[in-house]
């Protein structure tokens, strides 16, 4: 490997590949030695995944925020670490260095002491994308409080539930927030969570769009006001490997989202190599990762990875199309991005608006391009390749989850090769495999199979937060001795990944992952609705759309209100990014003589797969599929 730790070519890959396999815990000791640590672990790695139970560097201490900042300050202290657009391009852009970002670190840290958290209390974050975000995620850190960011499009009823089940003490929000066009209140979402959440004794507001706000006297306090009363130091925590670093809410095919929890030692070790060798990092590069810091990729990719790796990077507050349609292009010319990371679903929807919102912008300072989130169709591919890579980008199509922590699949850019829609190789440390229904080990090569990882990584949750057995049911169950992601994939002849799409109920709209039950029973909510069935279909720009059979409570006499109703219904209960996208009004829904919903026939009936709905003989009542397929939207 070369000099700046970076796997620089085909064969080093392999080598590093067939080292991580041989000895898992020398190659993962050698990487969690690049780091500062307050104590050096005494073990590497126990594991058993039928409890499930991981560690990794066991007994040994750091706090990631030291190494996100401290470490960098002497030779890099004035390298700017965030260069923060705002949603008006007019708007004065501000950039951080990383002795800038240390102190505003460190003194949040302080506010939150002063407001009386402590180590191992839970934080909610519910904050547009604004510095002031990746600061609170990183003062959390520095004490130890266990983040759990909350994306600030959730609807109210959301935000609560996830306070409520992780017993969070306080919330850290703004007032208002700006996207595109739009200026709407934070503040007012989190007072109406927290009619629900006795266990938040501090709401922290930070001053984003200055509208007045109510404060609840004793609970609310202003951020720039608690920060006249604190100072620049504040020791970093000494935390364990294992101690949880944040919970991240997510999806799962049953119930309400889990929260997925991350450890301190392995996550950090995972997010600062995947970082480094999946987008080869060069010092004095801008990377600009456009996910929103409420979902993992805005975690591992925007709030720690890039930071670990003392990296230079954008931080976007607004959106794709506003004010037009080439605002990610005037960006990256603006500030001379470098690497850029975005998901299929922008890449779509801003290939729809066409290449007059490209060609205006040179794009010439753009090296590497990533994916992240769905699979990317090669019409996206290689419009992305061609019209913004200028076809001299490498293309790394990355595939990971909330739960992995970061990514596993993925090529090397410009290192190992890639192929359009393919994931491609899994990174050092990471096996994966391919296995058939009934739980055996596909080896050939050219098959397709139920994608699992056999082995741990660093960075692999640890379990769902109050909750472990779900956590085993969920992900260690199915294929006892596997980690089962959900998801389906091919390996071609050369043994490259293609991710097919997830094989249970989970819906992934935009990158954004929904359950089915989860959505139903935001519809149920609707007064029009008795039952309800969702599954997903392809959908141009989203990857997948949201199809909604309803049973209606009475005749519907003007559809549009009913319709409206279950829209508002699903705004309320989940937020606007679950909506569904057609809602078809059904007397009955297939179901099996023991009453389970065949959603295989709901599945293809929406993908207009009318002729090959298989045996419909088994059902309670056939003649509803009759009526379903007639009444297709
Ligand atoms: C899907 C996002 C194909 C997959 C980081 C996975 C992908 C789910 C890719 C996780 C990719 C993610 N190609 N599919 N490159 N990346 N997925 O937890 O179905 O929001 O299981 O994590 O997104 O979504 P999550």
């Amino acid at each position: 490997m070369s000099t700046s730790g970076r796997i620089g070519s085909w064969s080093e890959y392999q080598r590093a590949y067939q080292l991580s396999i041989a000895d898992p815990e020398a190659f993962w000791a050698a990487e969690a030695d690049r780091f500062t640590w307050k104590r050096k672990w005494n073990r590497v790695l126990e594991w058993d995944f039928k409890k499930p139970e991981v560690k990794w560097f066991i007994g040994g201490e750091l706090n990631i925020t030291e190494n996100c900042l401290d470490r960098h300050l002497e030779q890099n202290g004035d390298r700017i670490a965030l260069i923060w657009e705002p949603n008006e391009p007019k708007e004065e852009v501000i950039g951080i260095s990383y002795r800038e970002l240390h102190e505003r670190v460190c003194r949040y840290a302080n506010v939150l002491k002063r407001n009386g958290v402590k180590k191992g209390d839970r934080v909610a974050i519910y904050m547009p994308m604004i510095p002031d975000l990746v600061v609170g995620v990183l003062a959390c850190a520095r004490i130890g409080a266990i983040h759990s960011v909350v994306f600030c499009g959730f609807s109210a009823r959301s935000l609560a539930d996830r306070i409520i089940d992780a017993q969070a003490v306080a919330v850290l929000c703004s007032d208002g927030m700006h996207r595109g066009a739009k200026a709407m209140s934070v503040k007012d979402v989190v007072d109406e969570a927290l009619t629900h959440c006795p266990s938040v004794k501090h709401c922290i507001v930070s001053q984003r769009t200055g509208d007045a706000v109510p404060m609840t006297v004793g609970r609310d306090v202003w951020l720039h006001a608690e920060l006249k009363h604190v100072d620049a130091n504040c020791p970093a925590e000494a935390m364990d490997s294992e101690d949880p670093l944040f919970i991240l809410y997510t999806s799962g095919s049953t119930g309400m989202p889990k929260g997925v929890v991350h450890s301190s030692g392995g996550y950090m070790v995972f997010a600062e190599y995947s970082f480094r060798n999946v987008f080869q990092y060069k010092k004095d590069e801008v990377f600009f990762c456009t996910a929103d810091v409420g979902w993992i990729t805005g975690h591992s990719y925007m709030a720690y990875g890039p930071l670990l790796a003392g990296a230079t990077q954008v931080m976007f507050e607004g959106v794709p199309t506003y004010p037009d349609a080439g605002r990610f292009w005037s960006i990256v010319d603006k500030h001379k991005v470098n690497i850029f990371y975005t998901a299929p679903t922008a890449i779509r929807s801003l290939m729809a608006h066409g290449l007059d919102h490209v060609s205006p912008h040179s794009l010439s300072s753009l090296r590497v391009l990533g994916t992240v989130g769905e699979p990317i169709n090669e019409e996206a591919w290689h419009w992305y390749k061609q019209h913004i890579g200028k076809g001299k980008c490498p293309i790394v199509d990355t595939w990971w989850q909330t739960e992995t922590g970061g990514i596993l699949i993925s090529s090397l850019a410009g290192v190992t090769d890639e192929k359009p829609s393919y994931a491609a190789y899994p990174l050092p440390g990471i096996q994966p495999v391919l296995l058939t229904a009934d739980g055996k080990e596909i080896l050939e090569n050219e098959v397709e199979g139920l994608l699992c990882i056999k082995f741990p990584w660093p960075s692999i949750l640890r379990t769902t937060w109050g909750d472990h057995e779900r956590c085993r049911q969920t992900y260690f169950s199915s294929y006892p001795g596997y980690y089962f992601t959900g998801d389906g994939a091919k390996r071609d002849a050369d043994g490259r990944y293609r991710i097919i799409g997830r094989v249970d109920d989970v819906i992934n709209v935009s990158g954004h992952r929904f359950g089915t039950a989860e959505i139903e029973s935001a519809i149920n909510e609707s007064e029009w609705v008795v039952e309800s069935a969702v599954v997903g279909y392809p959908h141009n720009i989203k990857g997948q759309g949201i199809y909604a059979y309803v049973i209606a409570e009475k005749e519907i006499t003007d559809a549009e209100i009913a319709r409206k109703d279950i829209i508002a219904s699903v705004v309320k209960v989940i937020g606007p990014i679950a909506k569904p996208d057609k809602i078809q009004f059904v007397s009955g829904l297939p179901k099996t003589r023991s009453g389970k919903i065949m959603r295989r026939i709901l599945r293809k009936v929406a993908e207009n797969e009318l002729g090959s709905l298989g045996d419909t003989s088994t059902l309670l009542d056939p003649a509803v599929v009759e009526e379903i397929k007639t009444g297709r939207l």
